[in-house]
């Protein structure tokens, strides 16, 4: 017998104000086709300001424990994955903790950015299985509209991102070893990967350590706390190290693209997600995308997605699952998961 991590619920939480493309063109020198056909968003949610990252994550896991009936005296750690944080610190973790009213238990946050979830579910799994925890929350949460710059300046990234949150609920389960690997519910593999060499590539320069003074006036003229992005380069960047995740993590276990049911990627562009699959040879019917209607909400594109794809029947108990995410760091990677 073996411990194994299983997935026993997804929820997601998205704020009620759509943003649509029609709606940034008011702001920006840009236009409704544009952003559609560079990117397949057609409208994203933003918060009503001021709103804190952790409402949303609270929301979202709020709704995973009613879903799976788990009591907040079960849950015995937390991980909380995110890049705009309500503070520089702490973390989100332990405002999740007090605000659902869990035990004082281990609250970790995650700093990945768009990798948050399979960076998460790698390191759920690495709990549950050494025995550290038996029912973890794994909370994925941006608000990301404060920090965007709404002028024509800012349009290369403005139009691209979203608020939103999506949570997950992993029990430890003790299983047969001698039982088909994929024939269990839970999480067979996880395949990680970062490349520091991309850090300027798409980041957030301030305020932060590598400035005199943590900001300066020239920083906050310069917008040095926007985030910048080479755009193409983060393509072409998260096209290779996605297809790197799938054809390795396939590989390992001996598996093909005919074998999986579905494919959940990180939603940063459907061009990117479609370049993917035509190179990893998948059919248009095993990938699920939903950046039309919520942009890039970074860390919690892949659980909406899971979520939604569960809602519509996409996704069902005993399928096997593939994520895979690249994000700013550079991070990357892939899980796959029998749901
Ligand atoms: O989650 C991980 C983080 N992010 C990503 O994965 C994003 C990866 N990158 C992308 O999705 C794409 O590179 C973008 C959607 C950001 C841009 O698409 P692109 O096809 O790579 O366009 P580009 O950067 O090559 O820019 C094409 C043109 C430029 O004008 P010129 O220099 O050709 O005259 C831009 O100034 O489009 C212009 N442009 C815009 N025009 C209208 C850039 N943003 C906009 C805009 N509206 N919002």
């Amino acid at each position: 017998m073996s411990l194994r991590t299983v997935v026993e619920g997804v929820s997601h939480y998205v704020p009620e104000r759509r943003v649509t493309n029609a709606d940034l063109t008011t702001m920006m020198d840009t236009s409704e086709q544009w952003i559609l056909d560079r990117t397949g968003i057609e409208e994203r949610r933003f918060v009503d300001q001021p709103t804190p990252t952790s409402h949303l994550a609270l929301e979202s896991a709020r709704r995973v424990l009613e879903k799976t009936k788990t009591s907040t005296e079960d849950v015995d750690f937390l991980l909380a994955a995110t890049l705009s944080p309500d503070f520089y610190f702490p973390g989100i973790g332990p405002m999740i903790q007090s605000g659902l009213g869990l035990k004082t238990i281990p609250a970790l946050d995650i700093r990945v950015q768009c990798s948050g979830l399979v960076y998460g579910l790698s390191a759920a799994d690495a709990f549950i299985r050494s025995g550290q925890s038996k029912c973890l929350l794994l909370v994925c949460a941006e608000v990301q509209s404060p920090v965007l710059d709404f002028s024509t300046r800012g349009r290369d990234t403005a139009v691209l991102f979203g608020d939103g949150a999506g949570a997950l609920l992993l029990r430890a389960e003790e299983t047969d070893d001698s039982t088909d690997l994929l024939a269990r519910r839970g999480i067979i593999d996880s395949y990680l990967g970062s490349d520091g060499q991309g850090a300027e590539v798409l980041c957030v320069r301030t305020p932060g350590t590598s400035t005199t003074g943590f900001i300066t006036q020239e920083d906050f003229d310069e917008r040095r706390w926007r985030p910048h992005m080479d755009g193409r380069q983060v393509f072409k960047n998260a096209v290779i190290r996605m297809c790197e995740a799938a054809t390795e993590i396939l590989q390992r276990n001996s598996l093909t693209p005919d074998d999986i049911a579905l494919i959940v990627p990180h939603q940063a562009n459907l061009r990117i997600n479609e370049a993917v699959r035509e190179r990893l040879g998948f059919r248009e019917e095993q990938v699920f995308n939903n950046i039309q209607k919520y942009g890039n909400t970074t860390s919690a594109t892949i659980p909406i997605a899971l979520s939604e794809a569960e809602e519509e029947g996409r996704l069902k108990r005993g399928d096997l699952l593939l994520t895979l995410a690249f994000g700013a760091g550079f991070t990357w990677g892939a899980n796959l998961v029998v749901w």
